[in-house]
């Protein structure tokens, strides 16, 4: 909930602290921040978000293809490298979709905290839910987060947008931002088949080179397994990432009633985590 995170936030005017008053986030020198009926806030500084982040349907077809379970070694990894250096972490997801994974950090750490950030209201709102010691938060991660220096000790990254220097600033001496990058085997044998747009994000060096300002390498796991995956959960998987925006109405539907009754799909990525220099 809200109230187990309003300490780790700040006002995204003034950067001052702010409180959890009644239905509202305010800071002392007044601004409000009223808490939607779904439990999340809007913390953005007054101008227009420029990116809109994923659909309601996107944002569906993640849950539903998440909740199936086959993205679950991806969360035991990530879980496991946040949990590896005990204590009970404070962590932001940035980009956090339906909350998912964080949902996965938490229940691996026992007394932990989450912060889920995202740009969609309808991830928000399933961020709202997705986990007891959880917080929802509606924000452009390209803008300053609306999160008080220093207070964070694990910022979590998953097939999302990321901002090292913001990643930086909140995180405290010795935190960690640990990011899950798709490699290029990741869903190889959907790629051809469904014309599927290949992310440009694949590159580990790419990652170190944009964190390299602020982090330090600190662990790096591969984590590949094979899916058994329905036609239904493959256009789960095809409507809930960047592809889906790409088909035309019908058109992902008629190309999934091709395929077979069960496709084998790899998944493939590394989970790096980088010590706050
Ligand atoms: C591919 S999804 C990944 C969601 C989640 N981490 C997961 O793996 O299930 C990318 C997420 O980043 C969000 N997003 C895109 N641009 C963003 C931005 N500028 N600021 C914050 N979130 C953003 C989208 O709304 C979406 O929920
Ligand atoms: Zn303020």
């Amino acid at each position: 909930m809200l109230s187990d995170v309003t300490d780790l936030l700040a006002c995204p005017q003034c950067r001052a602290e702010v409180e959890l008053d009644g239905g509202a986030i305010v800071c002392a020198s007044g601004h409000r921040f009223d808490v939607a009926r779904q439990g999340y806030v809007s913390l953005t500084a007054g101008t227009a978000v420029k990116f809109e982040g994923d659909s309601a349907d996107m944002i569906a077809a993640r849950a539903q293809f998440l909740s199936a379970g086959h993205y679950d070694p991806f969360v035991h990894s990530v879980a496991t490298a946040v949990g590896e250096r005990g204590g009970q972490p404070r962590v932001l997801e940035v980009g956090a979709g339906t909350g998912h994974y964080l949902a996965g950090v938490l229940d691996h750490c026992p007394g932990s905290r989450g912060l889920g950030l995202d740009v969609s209201k309808y991830a928000a709102r399933r961020i709202a839910k997705s986990h007891p010691r959880t917080g929802a938060v509606v924000a452009d991660v390209w803008a300053q987060l609306p999160v008080r220096d220093g207070v964070i000790s694990d910022v979590l990254c998953v097939f999302a947008p990321r901002n090292a220097a913001e990643s930086a600033r909140v995180l405290e001496p010795g935190g960690h931002l640990t990011v899950l990058t798709p490699t290029d085997r990741h869903l190889v044998e959907l790629i051809d088949v469904l014309g599927m747009v290949n992310v440009d994000e694949r590159k580990v060096e790419r990652l170190d080179a944009s964190t390299s300002d602020y982090f330090a390498p600190a662990t790096r796991t591969e984590v590949e397994f094979a899916m058994e995956l329905t036609r239904s959960d493959v256009a789960q998987l095809v409507g809930m990432g960047p592809s889906a925006r790409h088909f035309g109405p019908g058109e992902l539907a008629a190309k999934v009633a091709d395929m077979p009754a069960l496709s084998t799909v790899t998944a493939s990525a590394i989970v790096s985590s980088y010590e706050r220099a």
